[in-house]
């Protein structure tokens, strides 16, 4: 199975560096299924129906998300109610949503998707190690088909990134990880086959903190105010990966960076961030 997966799309640039680098993508890459990191689609901070909308229209098939999920109380229902988004398993017990989903591709192949939230310098969630160990176990059940298991490792620290791609190793197609905004350049298959990478990126505007205007992030360092956070604006780039995985053993055959960036630099126009 082929499958891009883009990192944190953030506002409204990212929702435009989708939409113009994907078609080029899924010439290059001929994809069976798309996923996006979607926290930060909705003017850089959670989802809203609207901009989830949005990323579907523009081919993107599945939806992850992350520590912002939770921006707007308007997607609760939704992830309630679309088998196409997850958020991250680890939140307590009765939150909205589920921690994963099996999605069937027009051919009949199945994949099953996991999103787990880190807990090193995030918010002390449940054991996200714990979690995936029991959605592996109700996996044997209740995802039969599903031979292609993909995780979205929301996390800050690359040390519990890594732990957590090693405690998983052979018995997932790949761990990926997304939350920093940052691309790393150490996509890898480890020994038993599980495809890892610490961080995808992210789509939105490249010259900017993590997406979101410099100028106010520097103003909260240098005041430790609370400045509200608003999406940066200029030329966007789009950053995720590029895996094969072998439909009959689950496991990875290649992993790779995807990045992509206009030399004619576009632009996200002014209007719904
Ligand atoms: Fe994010
Ligand atoms: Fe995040």
């Amino acid at each position: 199975m082929r499958i891009l997966f883009l990192g944190d799309v953030v506002g409204r640039a990212g929702r435009v560096a989708v939409k113009e680098f994907l078609p080029g993508l899924r010439e290059e890459y001929c994809p069976d299924v798309v996923l996006a990191n979607g926290e930060n689609i909705a003017g850089g901070l959670g989802m809203t129906c609207e901009t989830l909308d949005e990323l579907f229209s523009c081919g993107v098939d599945l939806v992850t998300g992350g520590n912002h999920v939770w921006r707007h109380r308007e997607i609760f229902s939704r992830l309630e109610t679309d088998r196409r988004v997850v958020r991250p398993a680890n939140y307590p017990e009765g939150s909205p949503g589920r921690g994963y989903v099996v999605h069937t591709l027009k051919d009949g192949r199945r994949i099953a998707v996991f999103n787990a939230l880190g807990t090193m310098f995030m918010d002390a969630l449940a054991c996200p190690f714990r979690a995936a160990f029991s959605w592996l176990d109700a996996c044997a059940g209740e995802d039969e088909g599903a031979v292609v298991r993909l995780v979205d490792f929301h996390a800050e620290s690359t040390g519990e990134k890594k732990a957590f791609s090693w405690a998983l190793d052979g018995r997932v197609s790949a761990v990926l990880g997304t939350h920093t905004h940052v691309q790393t350049a150490d996509a890898q298959i480890l020994p038993r086959g599980t495809a890892y990478m610490s961080d995808l990126g992210m789509c939105g505007v490249e010259q900017s903190s993590l997406g979101m205007d410099a100028d106010v992030a520097v103003a909260r360092f240098l005041t430790r105010m609370p400045h509200a956070f608003k999406p940066a604006r200029g030329p966007v780039s789009l950053n995720g990966a590029y895996l094969d995985i072998d439909d009959v053993t689950g496991l990875a055959r290649e992993i790779r960076a995807v990045r992509s960036h206009c030399p004619a630099a576009v632009r996200s126009p002014a209007g719904n961030e």
